[in-house]
């Protein structure tokens, strides 16, 4: 199914340029487990029906699980290239291009999610409540909203550390968090990141004349994700 385009900021850019390593990046994440959580947490509040809105869906790993369970579920995302990757992995379901802050009626879904942080990504205030009232009008009325949020300890660790992995095929993926292990309630927190195959160094000689050293280097740092604001821990 084409994803569909409804509004976009320069504020995806981000994410567009983090797409192509998102799956590499949150491969430790456990997706069925928190599938679970939300539908305990949903089905204690009430959870009768069967159709799902996920709201800043990514790669579309937030969904999949809920389209194994017998879903009819409405994805979308502020990132066409983390929509292009979640369209590749679940070429059925629906996918929308839109801000969660200004949402078009999508349709009046019993369950809408917004999981593993995009809700850090809104800094004021003001974002919140739009992305709230987005939500509330694409409800069902007896729907509900499952939705989670970064306490302090991640800014402190993910956002506060450099990391580098490599895939399979040699890909090499290096993050670079810019915030600190003593990071304080209400901070932003910044990190970068890139990847690239590396490129074989050329061998070096020692000629009568002179010697000669190519090295390779990784590709420029490209920022992919800026301003969050952290939850205060409890
Ligand atoms: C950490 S990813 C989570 C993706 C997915 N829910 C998951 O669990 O893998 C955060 C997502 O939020 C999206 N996002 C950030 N700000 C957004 C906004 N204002 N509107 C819609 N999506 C947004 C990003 O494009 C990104 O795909």
């Amino acid at each position: 199914m084409p994803v569909t385009r409804v509004a976009g900021d320069d504020t995806s850019i981000q994410f567009d340029a983090f797409a192509p390593h998102y799956d590499a990046f949150t491969s430790g994440s456990d997706y069925e487990r928190w599938t679970e959580c939300v539908l305990a947490h949903a089905r204690s509040h009430g959870l009768a029906g069967q159709t799902l809105l996920d709201v800043a869906c990514g790669t579309g790993n937030s969904l999949i699980p809920f389209l194994a369970r017998g879903f009819d579920v409405v994805g979308c995302d502020s990132s066409s290239a983390m929509l292009a990757e979640a369209a590749r992995k679940a070429p059925q379901t629906q996918l929308v291009l839109a801000d969660m802050r200004e949402l078009p009626a999508l349709g009046r879904f019993d369950l809408v999610t917004c999981i593993d942080e995009p809700l850090n990504y809104l800094a004021t205030e003001s974002d919140l409540v739009a992305a709230f009232r987005s939500i509330a009008a694409n409800l069902a009325p007896d729907g509900l909203t499952v939705f989670d949020l970064n306490s302090l300890l991640t800014y402190r660790t993910t956002f506060a550390h450099d990391d580098v992995s490599e895939s399979d095929d040699g890909r090499v993926f290096a993050w670079r968090g810019e915030s600190s292990g003593d990071a304080e309630p209400g901070c932003e927190a910044c990190a970068w990141s890139t990847s690239s195959y590396p490129r074989r160094m050329a061998r070096t000689t020692v000629s009568a004349a002179a010697t000669c050293n190519v090295t390779s280097r990784a590709s420029g740092w490209s920022r992919c994700s800026l301003t969050r604001s952290s939850s205060r821990s409890r």
